[in-house]
């Protein structure tokens, strides 16, 4: 089997194995203010995988998913040396039609949002409540779909506009299994003291059913806050990025590459948060992903011999979403169970 280069993003490099099949590999890259870091987060490649897996797995009955397996499919290329072993962060995932939007949903008032309502009162255009803080729980989850940029940040749009580009009942379809996908999560991560102020989904058609894609529900794609660290008018520390973020103002960098050197602090900073997100949320060790390292099977097609299979295609399709709401209703004491997201503006 050979694995065919097809992309590089800033934190993924994608090969194709087949017609069918494409093997994400998730690097220990790190990027803020859209440049990426020249140190590695140690172990980020593998929180990322475990937690997007780990999501995937428990969200299946509200949508189809592109994972096929975890291990480590044979052929893997020399180039790939430099990444520190692959075990624990490949994901060999049916390849999908993506659609050409962000499926951004937030709960929280936050980001490029929270600066378009202080402007002008709305969010992607759509009318919000007065007197809204920074921060501050939406009255519900919105689905605020962004397009998705070649090149440069990805920009807001309406309901409508993501309609246009994607047709209106795959835009309506997409925003019911995000909503759903979110309202679930929010619900599970509020339990473990973790409010999902937004989060940004990739759907693709397989097999003619619309399926979630990428990673999912991660502090990449994600604001992870933590639930005793957030106040409505002020910016609650992110579970993530924060500590690096802070450090690189303080330098007063001006955000064009090269970035400066990061000291061993800040770096050990974020692994720490990045691990402890996946503890937090999966209530397992990092330590024991993947759960067959070192056994794993060369095939890829979803047996179930000694490696961990995942049902690509669910069982339960669109019908399944909007069955069950409510997930996020009770969900934090705090009354906290929204999430909103924002794209491309913090990666
Ligand atoms: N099942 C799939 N089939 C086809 N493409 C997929 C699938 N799952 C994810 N992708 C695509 O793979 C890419 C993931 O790579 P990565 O996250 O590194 O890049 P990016 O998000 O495009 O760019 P960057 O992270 O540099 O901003 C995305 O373009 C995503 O749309
Ligand atoms: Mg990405």
């Amino acid at each position: 089997m050979s694995w065919e280069h097809v992309s590089s993003g800033k934190v993924r490099d994608i090969y194709r194995l087949d017609e069918d099949r494409l093997v994400l590999v998730t690097s220990d890259r790190i990027s803020a203010f859209d440049v990426v870091m020249a140190e590695p987060i140690a172990d980020k490649g593998r929180v990322l995988t475990a937690l997007s897996a780990f999501w995937l797995e428990r969200l299946r009955d509200v949508a189809p998913h592109h994972l096929l397996s975890v291990d480590v499919p044979a052929g893997a290329p020399s180039a790939l040396g430099g990444l520190g072993g692959l075990a624990g962060r490949v994901m060999v995932v049916r390849r999908a039609e993506m659609l050409p939007i962000e499926c951004v949903v937030r709960g929280y008032l936050s980001g490029s949002a929270w600066a378009e309502y202080r402007r002008s009162g709305t969010m992607h255009g759509q009318a919000l409540p007065a007197g809204l803080r920074q921060s501050e729980r939406l009255p519900e989850a919105v689905f605020t779909p962004s397009t998705k940029a070649e090149v440069g940040h990805d920009e807001n749009i309406s309901f409508d506009q993501a309609a246009e580009l994607v047709g209106v009942e795959t835009a309506k379809l997409a925003r019911e299994i995000s909503l759903e996908l979110y309202r679930r999560g929010a619900a599970w991560a509020a339990e473990r003291g973790i409010i999902v102020a937004d989060t940004k989904f990739e759907l693709g058609f397989i097999d003619g059913e619309l399926a979630i894609c990428d990673e999912v529900l991660t502090p990449d794609s994600s604001r992870f806050w933590p639930v005793e660290g957030w106040q409505p008018g002020a910016t609650p520390p992110s579970f993530d990025k924060q500590p690096l973020r802070d450090w690189l103002e303080e330098t007063g960098w001006d955000k064009t590459p090269p970035p400066p050197a990061l000291p061993d602090q800040v770096v050990a900073a974020t692994r720490r948060r990045y691990v402890e997100a996946y503890e937090r949320l999966s209530g397992a060790r990092l330590a024991d992903w993947p759960p067959t390292a070192g056994g794993a099977t060369a095939e890829a097609d979803g047996g179930a011999d000694g490696g961990v299979a995942y049902a690509v295609t669910g069982d339960a399709g669109a019908e399944a979403v909007g069955g069950a709401d409510g997930g996020v209703t009770g969900a934090g004491d705090g009354g906290a169970d929204g999430a909103a997201a924002d794209a491309g503006e913090r990666r």
